[in-house]
């Protein structure tokens, strides 16, 4: 199983980025594969009008890595991983870049669209921030939109590590160690637990399966 980290600060030597190499250790360590990409190497345009800008085949035509990113590096990829510092209380704007261009491909003005969208389904998604605010809500606002672009994508959101540090590599010292946390999710990112229940949705009462002695039920939500 193959994660690709998406890693948004221009330092390539930072606090996010550590993160992210934590994160493709645990990954490598549970058998699986791991690819950063540095952002601010592959993108450099912003979104236009797609209007103007789009070619007669129906094509993104800003001239950078952003197709053969999405399509020879994401598209095959069992997970998206997002890497960032937070800036002003937001994720790094390479990264709201990347999420903006994706309107390239996911829509139907694309002549891939159905491939794009049949083989982004379906992914676990993760997000690693770097912050030197420790306030908890200061990052709220990078996790509710990762989240919410995660359920709009049809990914499966499965954790967050928010590492505290200002100067570079810093966050290998903050005492919460998240660089041991970022290398467990990387571990687990495709054996953790998922769930989103609606009301009617079938499921045991317990979560576990440990827990389960027989008579929690196993359709409706009931009284425990
Ligand atoms: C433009 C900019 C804006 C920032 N805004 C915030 C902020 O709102 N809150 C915060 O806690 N840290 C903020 N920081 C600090 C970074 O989040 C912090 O230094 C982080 O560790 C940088 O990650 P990096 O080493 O991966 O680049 C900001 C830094 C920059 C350069």
């Amino acid at each position: 199983m193959k994660s690709v980290v998406l890693c948004a600060s221009p330092r390539r030597d930072g606090n996010s980025r550590m993160l992210a190499e934590a994160f493709a250790e645990g990954a490598r360590a549970a058998g699986g594969s791991a690819e950063l990409v540095d952002l601010n190497e592959v993108t450099s345009g912003l979104l236009r009008d797609c209007r103007s800008c789009r070619g007669p085949d129906g094509r993104c035509s800003i001239e950078d890595g952003y197709e053969e990113l999405m399509l020879e590096t994401l598209l095959p990829a069992d997970a998206w991983i997002y890497a960032t510092p937070l800036y002003y209380y937001g994720i790094a704007a390479s990264l709201k870049n990347f999420f903006d261009r994706l309107v390239c491909y996911a829509s139907a003005s694309y002549p891939r669209f159905e491939e794009v969208a049949e083989k982004t389904r379906g992914k676990r998604s993760a997000l690693l921030i770097s912050a030197e605010e420790s306030n908890q809500a200061a990052c709220l606002a990078v996790v509710n939109q990762t989240q919410e672009l995660s359920r709009y994508l049809q990914h499966q959101f499965v954790g967050v590590v928010t590492g505290i540090g200002n100067t570079r590599g810093e966050v290998r010292f903050d005492p919460a160690e998240p660089l041991v946390a970022a290398a467990n999710l990387g571990r687990t990112v495709f054996s953790a637990h998922h769930s989103d229940y609606n009301m009617d949705s079938e499921r045991s009462n317990a979560v576990w399966p440990e827990a389960r002695s027989g008579d929690e039920g196993s359709g409706i939500y009931e009284d425990v």
